[in-house]
C-alpha cells in the first residue's frame, strides 16, 4: 500500500524539483531572448534622421524687388522677401502662439488666422496680441550663386525696434 502510494506521488503533474527545473530553463530562455533583442537592437542605432537645415532658394535674379515669394513656404514654412535693402527670409511663425500666418498681397501684411495678429512686410508685428516681429533665418548667397536659407541660423526678434535694426545682418545684400 505504501508503496503504491509513493508511485502515485511520483506520477503527480510536477515534482517539486520539476518545478524548479523548468523554472530555471525557462529564466535562462528570458535572459537568453533579452540579450538576443539587446545585440539585434545594437545593431541599429538610434539615430534621428532630421531634414537638412539649409535649402537653396533659386537666384536673386528670379525675384522682383517688392515681392513676398511664398514658394518656400509649404515645404520650409519660409517666406523670401526681396526689397531695395536686399533679402530676407522670414519665418513663417506667429509670435503669438505658433500659427502660420498668410501673406495678404492687397494689404500688404502677414495676417494671423488664428487671433488676427498683423505683421508688416518687414515682419513688425503692429496688431493683434503677438508681442513682438516675426523671426528671420540667416539668408547667404551659395557658391553657385544660388540663395541659400539657413533654418539653424535663426535672427530671434526682440518686443521693441525694427526688425532691419535689431537684425541688420538677417537681410543679404545682393
Ligand atoms: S497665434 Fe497668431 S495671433 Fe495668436
Amino acid at each position: 500500500m505504501a508503496t503504491n502510494e509513493k508511485r502515485e506521488v511520483k506520477r503527480g503533474i510536477w515534482s517539486r524539483r520539476d518545478f524548479f527545473g523548468r523554472l530555471g530553463w525557462a529564466g535562462f530562455g528570458v535572459f537568453s531572448l533579452v540579450s538576443l533583442f539587446g545585440f539585434m537592437r545594437s545593431a541599429f542605432p538610434r539615430v534621428l534622421f532630421k531634414p537638412p537645415s539649409t535649402f537653396k532658394a533659386g537666384f536673386p535674379s528670379d525675384y522682383t524687388v517688392g515681392e513676398v515669394s511664398e514658394k518656400f513656404k509649404k515645404d520650409y514654412r519660409v517666406w523670401i522677401v526681396r526689397e531695395e535693402a536686399g533679402f530676407y527670409a522670414v519665418f513663417a511663425k506667429c509670435t503669438h502662439l505658433g500659427c502660420t500666418p498668410r501673406w495678404l498681397a492687397a494689404e500688404s501684411k502677414f495676417k494671423c488666422p488664428c487671433h488676427g495678429s498683423g505683421f508688416f512686410k518687414s515682419g513688425l508685428n503692429f496688431e493683434g496680441p503677438a508681442p513682438r516681429p516675426l523671426d528671420r533665418f540667416e539668408i547667404a548667397l551659395a557658391e553657385d550663386g544660388q540663395l541659400i536659407v539657413d533654418k539653424a541660423r535663426e535672427f530671434r526678434m526682440g518686443p521693441i525696434g525694427e526688425p532691419d535694426e535689431q537684425h541688420p545682418n538677417s537681410i543679404l545684400k545682393v
